[in-house]
């Protein structure tokens, strides 16, 4: 079987923040106004990666506790290093399996972390034990389907026309499960009830093209992880294509959709 996830490379908490850090934080934040949680609850976040959502949970939601669990020790140091309130502790540990007793949140969240999990429907009942009775998840994925991160869909354009091969590998294809309609039936299944799915929509400003081209080079993440991966001169071919495809503003700022999608359910 082919391993599309092969080039998931969850390892150096400054490149991820560059690369998806940066625009998952502002997400975190809308997402948060929408889910309007009540305060003193015991959160749960699942694959807190270098702390994006983690931070503007206990920046807005004045949760009681934050448990943040995520499997990458890097991403977890990187969490560590930042946040040193006293209600949050991070732990390392899988969603299929969380290191976490049974009925022990009032909320679990995620944030663009489901789509990633290898098996969602033992991940979502492991997320149904660690919630109390009554309990809530919240979540938000990327609409990929829909093309709702722009700068990675530009980014697969170019490199899939240079490189066919490269089509299995793109977000678009690995989660088509990302829309209202499959992400409904994903929770659903798992025995959520009350199921709403809101859009959240923004947009991302790279300053240059040296600012939106720099990220995939790092490596941390699906598409900077194939970048990184191509020979010198095929990383070259690919920067140039993608300079002459996208269309800066005056001020030489390249600005791209983002959209995602939110959602909330309950046991
Ligand atoms: C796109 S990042 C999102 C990180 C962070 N939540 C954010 O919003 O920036 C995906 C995260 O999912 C984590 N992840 C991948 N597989 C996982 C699994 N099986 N269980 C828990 N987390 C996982 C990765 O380590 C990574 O931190």
């Amino acid at each position: 079987m082919v391993d599309t996830a092969r080039h998931d490379a969850w390892s150096s908490g400054d490149s991820y923040e560059l690369y998806m850090g940066r625009w998952s934080r502002r997400i975190a934040e809308r997402f948060l106004d929408l889910v309007a949680a009540k305060p003193g609850l015991d959160w749960v976040e699942v694959g807190c990666g270098t702390g994006a959502l983690s931070s503007a949970i206990l920046s807005r939601a004045a949760p009681a506790r934050l448990t943040a669990v995520e499997p990458s020790a890097a991403f977890l140091a990187t969490a560590r290093a930042a946040i040193s309130d006293p209600r949050a502790s991070f732990v390392a540990g899988d969603a299929q399996a969380l290191p976490l007793p049974d009925a022990s949140a009032d909320i679990l969240t995620l944030g663009l972390v489901l789509n990633f999990i290898p098996d969602r429907a033992q991940a979502l009942a492991e997320m149904r034990r660690v919630l109390r009775p009554g309990g809530r998840l919240a979540f938000y994925v990327w609409d990929y389907p829909g093309g709702g991160v722009g700068f990675i869909r530009a980014f697969w354009t170019a490199a899939v026309a240079l490189d066919p091969g490269a089509a299995e590998l793109t977000e678009t294809g690995r989660f088509p499960f990302c829309t209202p309609e499959g992400l409904t039936e994903m929770v659903r299944s798992a025995g959520f009830r009350d199921i709403t799915v809101t859009a959240i929509t923004d947009a991302a400003t790279f300053s240059d093209f040296a600012d939106f081209w720099r990220p995939f080079t790092l490596g941390a993440g699906p598409a900077p992880g194939y970048c990184a991966s191509l020979p010198e001169a095929s990383r070259e071919q690919l920067r140039q294509r993608l300079a002459a495809e996208l269309s800066p503003g005056p001020d030489g700022a390249i600005t791209l959709p983002l959209r995602a999608w939110a959602v909330q359910a309950r046991i």
